[in-house]
């Protein structure tokens, strides 16, 4: 079992819980910039022999979340440890996974390829497209957030909960949720009302006075959610609940979902944020004990 969990600057709250619930060590380091910029690393405690894991999302700025997690995989393997598992909880460059144009860089493999020169086990929650795992060579996993989302609004014991996706691509997430609320789900499909006009609907649900759960993997411009929040309201939602694995959360768009007639907009803290109010650290202390 993993016996020292080390903390990438991204996630070092997320680290300590996940040391705490397997009773192991949090190890020790140093991460910190040169007056130039570039960064040093040091790991302070002894890995030699030891299995290890190291979280770090690589979320904004995701360039050096990424720089410094491959830096930390490749000086625990150089420190002697016997394996190392990198847990990504939020996979950076996950929405660059295939090149549309000529020439355009697949930076999912890219960043997929340099994880595992020096990791032996990937573990990530929510991939934006579960076909990333395929740039792996080595085991890869992602894990499914959507049972502490579901726990999560459980608790708001709502009088009429639905859960909808804002496009079909949610709807397997938004299915999973609703199964542990315990509720019917669907996802919003585009309507043609006329030759230049489409509205975009509940495919099945009339949501009407319902209590709607908005589930989709990333709030980042805040886009997607923010237009079905308008359309809900013109269809008479009760209340509108905004649920997200990945708070990438660009600009103010808290504050314009509030604005716009959220009622609650939470996320779990595979990125810290100010609505990161649901915890991954026993989805991935379980996969960690796992192997
Ligand atoms: C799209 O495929 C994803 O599931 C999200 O809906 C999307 O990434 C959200 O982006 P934004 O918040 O910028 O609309």
């Amino acid at each position: 079992m993993t016996e020292i969990i080390f903390a990438g600057s991204e996630c070092q709250a997320l680290a300590k819980e996940v040391a705490d619930e397997m009773e192991v060590t949090l190890g020790n380091s140093t991460i910190k910039n040169f007056p130039d910029g570039e960064m040093y690393v040091r790991i302070e405690s002894d890995v030699k022999g030891k299995k290890c894991a190291v979280v770090q999302s690589t979320s904004r700025p995701h360039n050096s979340n990424l720089v410094e997690l491959l830096i930390m995989l490749d000086t625990l393997k150089e420190l002697g440890a016997r394996e190392v598992t990198a847990v990504v909880p939020y996979f950076g460059y996950g929405r660059q996974d295939k090149s549309f144009n000529l020439g355009e860089a697949v930076t999912a493999r890219t960043a997929a390829r340099h994880i595992q020169l020096n990791a032996d086990r990937f573990l990530t929650i929510n991939l934006h497209k579960k076909s990333i795992l395929e740039f792996f060579k080595i085991p890869a996993e992602a894990i499914d957030a959507s049972s502490v989302l579901g726990e999560y609004f459980k608790t708001h014991n709502l009088e009429k909960p639905v859960v909808i996706g804002p496009d079909k691509g949610a709807t397997e997430l938004a299915g999973s949720v609703a199964k542990v609320i315990g509720c019917e789900f669907d996802y919003l499909e585009k309507e043609r009302i006329g030759p230049a006009n489409v509205r975009m609907k509940p495919k099945k649900l009339d949501i009407g006075e319902k209590d709607v759960i908005l589930i989709d993997d990333i709030i980042d411009s805040g886009n997607t959610v923010l237009e079905t929040v308008k359309m809900l309201r013109a269809q008479n939602a009760n209340s509108i609940l905004i649920g997200c694995v990945h708070p990438v959360l660009t600009g103010n768009i808290v504050t314009r979902l509030f604005a716009t007639g959220a009622t609650d907009i939470v996320a779990t803290n595979t990125i810290q944020s100010q609505i990161s109010y649901i915890t991954v650290s026993s989805l991935i202390v379980e996969a960690l004990k796992s192997k």
